[in-house]
């Protein structure tokens, strides 16, 4: 009878038996995320519960840590005449065991019948990644993600900070990057500045709300590409020392970090070493996605290390890069995932240790198994279903319950699944919750309970309920009609977005291409007449 979502292990309810019914007084223990769950009785309820040591003959509910439990994010509820018992190996599981109980009484009214649950996750990555380089979030608004991945069982926020259009993390050591790289002119052919930045003591309260809520926090420096916010304050890092503005058009970029200066990886190394102050959960996403290198073909800096290091071309320049950077960052003890956005060429020289977040279309069954036997981690952030910045005409709702969350047939070799909310169009927490929920529902499903879990219908059976739950968090959720849209409805949005994407940088990048060919030009003759 319990709709709960992502689906438990197992759940059994016994009628010949008396439940839990939840009253003003009940007495909980003591544990400093309890407090959320008491608002949250306050307000669906109108109840005040309170926090003792000493539950005595009270109506109570009592977490208590059981080490024979064997999952380290597992619990058990045992609701029964009074009493309401949450076990868990560690505190994360009794944290999600609350989660559960909220559905629960929800969907009761407050009285539990006697009820036993035994839940696990199926993966221990479950993440959700946001952009906040395209638009900033405020702290707040961060915090209320954080929450609201709380509420799903999710684990992991990937948060994107740096982009072309904005630089988001305050750096120290380079204080232009926040200074100047945070604020656009303008955002394609509106006139209205954007900008915004996280300050350090901002990164570590949110770092902080984040653990509270047993959610790890791995930034993204987004590198090779997607660097012209930098550029644009420290123009030495780029090849040709180009003199850019940060970016105020969507689209790919084709000016990305040198990677033959010195310069550049003392850059990189530099912001490394401030981000491992900020973020103690010892893993940083290093991008590596849609890094144009046309410049790398025409910077002779580029070029010479090529030749020194005996590499064949581009393609392995940045292998090259990436390898440094995950050699850096494990020399600090840290370990490094990037994007596998297309088919990266001769893998196998890429450090295995690096963790992919597996997302393009290039990605198939058996680049994904090759990867996994070099012993590759694989995040499973498909593009199909799993961005859902994608208009619900194209992952529909149905796509995201029917998929199976697997890269292989056996999970193997899989660290999990994270949603991913890239925010070109989405200026807003109106949009990013219309496009997250009740997307997100169906992808914790996917990440927490047992593969074959959710599908269309058991995920539609439970949509009622779900909705009651966002509603309890005023979620500004799609609705059900939107989120499995109609064919007319789903071609119109398709139609709708593919107008949008299709964007002023293509004939822009047509045209500084051919400038910056020039500038090379006049780069190798100057270092031919150096050398
Ligand atoms: C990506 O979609 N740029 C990883
Ligand atoms: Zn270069």
């Amino acid at each position: 009878m319990f709709n709960i979502i992502p689906q438990p292990t197992s759940i059994l309810i016994n009628r010949d038996k008396k439940g839990f019914t939840l009253h003003a007084g009940t007495i909980i223990s003591p544990y400093p995320f309890v407090d959320e769950f008491i608002s949250f009785v306050r307000k669906e309820f109108n109840k005040k519960i309170y926090v003792h040591e000493d539950t005595g003959e009270e109506r109570s509910i009592i977490l208590s840590v059981d080490e024979s439990i064997e999952s380290d994010e597992g619990y058990t509820i045992k609701c029964e005449n009074r009493r309401v018992f949450i076990n868990a190996k560690t505190e994360t599981g009794l944290f999600y065991g609350l989660q559960t109980l909220k559905q629960m009484l929800l969907q009761t009214e407050g009285k539990l019948p006697y009820t036993e649950i035994t839940d696990y996750p199926r993966f221990s990555y479950r993440g959700y990644m946001l952009d906040c380089g395209r638009y900033f979030y405020t702290v707040d608004e961060v915090k209320r993600i954080v929450d609201l991945m709380a509420l799903h069982k999710l684990n992991v926020l990937h948060w994107h900070l740096t982009e072309d259009q904005g630089w988001r993390i305050e750096i120290k050591k380079y204080p232009l990057l926040t200074e100047k790289g945070s604020m656009r002119s303008h955002t394609n052919f509106n006139n209205k500045p954007h900008g915004g930045y996280y300050t350090q003591e901002d990164i570590k309260e949110i770092v902080k709300y984040c653990h509270e809520r047993f959610i790890k926090v791995i930034p993204e420096f987004d590198i090779p590409g997607h660097s012209v916010a930098a550029i644009s304050c420290y123009p030495y890092l780029s090849c040709l020392d180009r003199k850019l503005d940060v970016a105020t058009h969507w689209g790919v970029k084709h000016d990305i970090l040198c990677a033959g200066k010195e310069t550049t990886y003392q850059f990189v190394y530099d912001v490394l070493d401030e981000m491992i102050e900020l973020f103690p959960d010892k893993i940083i996403h290093i991008g590596g996605d849609e890094a144009v290198k046309m410049r790398w073909q025409e910077c002779p800096l580029c070029q010479k290390v090529i030749k020194d290091n005996g590499l064949a071309d581009v393609d392995a320049l940045q292998i090259f890069f990436m390898n440094k950077v995950n050699d850096y960052l494990k020399s600090k003890g840290y370990a490094s995932v990037m994007w596998s956005y297309d088919k990266i060429e001769n893998s196998e020289n890429l450090s295995p240790d690096i963790a992919w977040t597996v997302c393009g279309m290039g990605n198939d069954r058996e680049l994904v198994e090759n990867e996994i036997k070099r012993g590759r981690k694989l995040i499973n952030t498909h593009c199909y279903p799993y961005y859902f910045d994608f208009p619900y005409g194209w992952n529909t709702l149905k796509k995201v319950c029917n998929d199976d969350g697997a890269l292989t047939d056996n999970d193997e070799g899989t660290l999990g699944i994270e949603a991913q909310l890239w925010t070109e169009y989405v200026p807003d927490m109106k949009r990013l919750e219309f496009l997250t929920f009740p997307r997100l529902g169906a992808m914790a499903e996917n990440a927490w309970a047992e593969k074959g879990y959710p599908t269309f219908s058991t995920f539609m059976h439970k949509a009622g309920d779900y909705c009651k739950l966002l509603d309890a968090y005023d979620v500004k959720y799609a609705p059900l009609k939107k989120a499995c849209p109609s064919f007319i409805y789903k071609h119109a949005s398709s139609l709708w977005f593919k107008r949008r994407v299709f964007h002023w940088e293509g004939l822009h990048n047509l045209i500084d291409d051919a400038k910056a060919k020039k500038e090379a030009e006049k780069l190798r003759k100057t270092v031919k007449d150096n050398f």
